[in-house]
């Protein structure tokens, strides 16, 4: 293949990138896009306060920019993200309790009915662990409705939108260690009791390097029984090419690695000022990080 996607595409997988509705109007971004990506996610405008600003009043039309944008030229969607403490509407922010479960089951109902059909992977939970060394769940509101949270809204979406893998998503999991350990252990749990989970997404913001165990790490959560998938990949720093073609070769070395998303296309697209993170410059000119991927697909 001589595009990131085809490439991608003759080994089985996708490759996407995370996508801002306000960009499409920009050729040279909709050109590399329309060029080199066959999945794309949403980077912001599927999230709690972009779909629902008020309570019970949703609001999809940005999404649908990016969904229809997608569709029409046979990319894959993936859906981040139901269910997340940070990007919450004010209201919800406010809430707490069975109020707040009620909404959040309201919620994903909603926005997950609203697409069903035309996600092939939903981000069903994001970021509910913690960081450091405990493996346990981040405070928020949500986990302090209840610990069950996180398999009510993975059983909320199955519901929703029973033709979609659901996934659960997070960073600083790209190698084994307490945080990701801590994940592997609800995977399992989840797969023991039933509770419909399909896939694991690793954000995978690096600086510089994958972690040595990386592909490690992949295979465990396969291991289990669920797909994986890099989903928010951007590296900074002096070794970036290498370490994009070490994640790239990672996916391809797991079988259940389904696709890798890059999180924006130009380097003036990153949520990252100033790192220079992605595989385009900011002129839309390929950089060495691209050829690294391109090679290793
Ligand atoms: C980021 C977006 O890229 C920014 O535009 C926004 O201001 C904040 O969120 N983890 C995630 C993504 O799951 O949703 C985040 O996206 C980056 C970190």
């Amino acid at each position: 293949g001589t595009t990131l996607g085809a490439a991608a595409a003759e080994k089985g997988r996708y490759f996407g990138a995370a996508v801002a509705a306000g960009r499409l109007g920009d050729g040279t971004y909709t050109t590399i896009l329309n060029r080199e990506f066959n999945s794309v996610t949403a980077e912001n405008e599927m999230k709690m306060d972009a779909t629902e600003p008020n309570q019970g009043q949703f609001t999809f039309t940005n999404g649908d920019r990016i969904v229809n944008h997608a569709i029409s030229r046979g990319m894959k969607v993936r859906g981040h993200t139901l269910a997340w403490h940070a990007q919450q509407p004010g209201w919800m922010q406010r809430m707490e309790g069975s109020a707040l479960r009620s909404a959040l089951v309201n919620h994903i109902t909603r926005v997950a009915s609203y697409y069903r059909g035309k996600i092939h992977s939903w981000d069903v939970v994001n970021e509910a662990f913690a960081d450091g060394g405990s493996g346990g769940r981040r405070d928020s509101n949500l986990q302090r409705t209840g610990n069950d949270w996180i398999e009510v809204a993975f059983r909320t979406a199955r519901a929703a939108d029973p033709g979609a893998k659901l996934c659960y998503n997070d960073y600083n999991t790209d190698g084994v260690n307490a945080k990701s350990t801590g994940i592997y252990n609800m995977v399992r749990d989840f797969k023991a009791r039933g509770v419909p989970i399909d896939c694991v997404g690793f954000q995978s913001h690096l600086t510089n390097s994958a972690p040595s165990d990386y592909q490690a790490n992949l295979q465990r959560f396969a291991d289990l029984g669920v797909d994986v998938q890099i989903t928010e990949l951007d590296i900074s720093g002096a070794n970036q090419a290498n370490a994009f073609g070490t994640v790239t070769r990672a996916c391809l070395a797991v079988a259940r690695c389904t696709g890798i998303t890059v999180w924006g296309i130009r380097d003036s697209d990153s949520w990252r000022t100033g790192q220079n993170p992605l595989l385009f410059d900011n002129s839309g000119n390929k950089k060495a990080a691209y050829t690294a991927v391109l090679d290793a697909l």
